[in-house]
């Protein structure tokens, strides 16, 4: 098997998800996707019309994200026509996905220059959270009756007995640990100012931070996902808390733990990271900074939906002949408080080498676009400790989970 370098990696800084109210709103994803696009080209100085792929992830794919973002935002970039793009689509893990088809396509060796990531714009969504992931589908309902994963994270908090007050103090930490990083600039490398088509700047820093967070100030929020757990919706024959106790009958109701605190931020944004085959590289002048060295995916039980990041690390890990203890860094979606205290108690990882500069509470999940984020993110921590390995994973929709292996070079 060849192997992937990674060579750099640059994102879009995370606005608010919130029409009228976010830095990104009213800038369109593939305008995003093509500035970040732009932004890596700067920042390494490689040849654009050698790139074999995009590869974006995308957690939509209608409206302004529909068809294929990709090859839409390689055209918007200005990019020679014959560099093509193609969107793909895993829930939450898509970016990641992205990343690893990209790798994948380096090490078969088929391809020598590939960009991987993804793009999300969340302030285009619809408000309507309550449609689970079906699709309308009555048959696969039947069989799985998935529920929205607010409602999953709390069931998997009920499950494992994590507390409010546990939660909450997990919150606070990634605000902590995210506004040190803010402060020290550690992500200034790495955002690409976003600007509107008449020249405006957009936003060049992430929104969603609330440096100063502590316990007390969350104490009042009410839990996001009780009304939502308990409400009988239209179409339906039982709640989505009464669907967990049917499935998980040991339990004897779901306890709502998790809120706008403790829940992964909505938001805009974009990432990418571009990789190469030694050969290009060294041909070319490219100077790696790290390798791929294992991808993995796991599935798991889609109605509790999001405890698949520590089977996927499982994977991986006995893949790459490794076990945790040959991990330096981990650096775990925080889709939900509950989902980083399930993975931490799946694998045993202490917490000073988890998600130490912050995740998803603080500063967003943009769907398609984090997975390519936090490994940028991660590889950052990795040099600035001058540490050597990370394990990155994801929970998605549909009870899987993606991981990655990334080793300094
Ligand atoms: C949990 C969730 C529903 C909250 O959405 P929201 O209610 O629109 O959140 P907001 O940002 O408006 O915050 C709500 C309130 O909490 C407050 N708040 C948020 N974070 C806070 C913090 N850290 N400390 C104190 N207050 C906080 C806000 O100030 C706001 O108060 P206000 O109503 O008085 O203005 C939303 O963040 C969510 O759905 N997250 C998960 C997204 C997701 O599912 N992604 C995929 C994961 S797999």
């Amino acid at each position: 098997m060849g192997e992937a370098w990674i060579i750099d990696g640059v994102r879009s800084p995370r606005g608010r998800g919130k029409k009228g109210a976010g830095g990104l709103a009213d800038v369109h994803p593939q305008r995003v996707m093509a500035q970040v696009l732009n932004g890596l080209k700067d920042k390494v100085g490689f040849e654009v019309g050698d790139v074999e792929d995009v590869v974006a992830g995308n957690g939509s794919g209608t409206g302004d994200h529909a068809h294929d973002i990709a090859r839409s935002s390689v055209l918007d970039a200005g990019w020679p026509i014959n560099v093509p793009g193609v969107t793909l689509h895993r829930f939450c893990g898509s970016g990641q996905q992205a990343v690893t088809m990209a790798a994948m396509g380096i090490m078969a060796g088929q391809q020598d220059l590939v960009i991987g990531g993804g793009v999300e714009s969340m302030s285009r969504y619809s408000p309507n959270h309550t449609d689970g992931f079906t699709a309308n589908n009555k048959h696969l309902f039947e069989q799985y009756p998935l529920i929205p994963q607010g409602v999953s994270a709390d069931l998997i908090a009920t499950r494992e007995g994590f507390s409010r007050e546990q939660c909450d103090a997990y919150a606070v930490r990634s605000q902590e640990r995210a506004a040190a990083s803010i402060k020290a600039g550690h992500f200034t490398d790495s955002i690409v100012p976003i600007y509107h088509n008449d020249g405006q700047l957009a936003l060049d820093k992430d929104e969603h931070p609330r440096p100063g967070t502590t316990l007390e100030n969350m104490q009042g929020l009410n839990p996001s996902f009780e009304k939502m757990g308990t409400t009988l919706y239209d179409g339906h024959d039982r709640t989505f808390d009464q669907i967990c106790k049917d499935v998980y009958p040991e339990i004897d109701g779901v306890t709502h733990v998790h809120h706008a605190g403790n829940s992964s931020g909505v938001v805009d944004g974009a990432g990418a990271i571009l990789l190469s085959s030694p050969g290009y590289a060294k041909a070319n002048g490219l100077k790696p900074r790290a390798k791929i060295v294992m991808t993995a995916t796991a599935g798991t039980e889609p109605v509790i939906m999001l405890t698949a990041p520590g089977p996927a690390a499982e994977i991986c890990l006995k893949k790459a002949g490794m076990t945790k203890d040959d991990i330096d860094l981990f650096e775990i979606n925080e889709a939900f408080a509950a989902v980083v205290l399930k993975f931490q108690k799946d694998l045993g990882v202490e917490d000073d080498i988890i998600n130490v500069a912050g995740g998803a509470i603080a500063l967003g999940h943009p769907i398609g676009a984090t997975g390519a984020m936090l490994i940028e993110t991660v590889l950052g921590e990795l040099e600035r400790r001058d540490k050597t390995t990370a394990l990155i994973a994801m929970c998605t929709g549909g009870g899987m989970g993606t991981a990655t292996i990334i080793e300094r070079i």
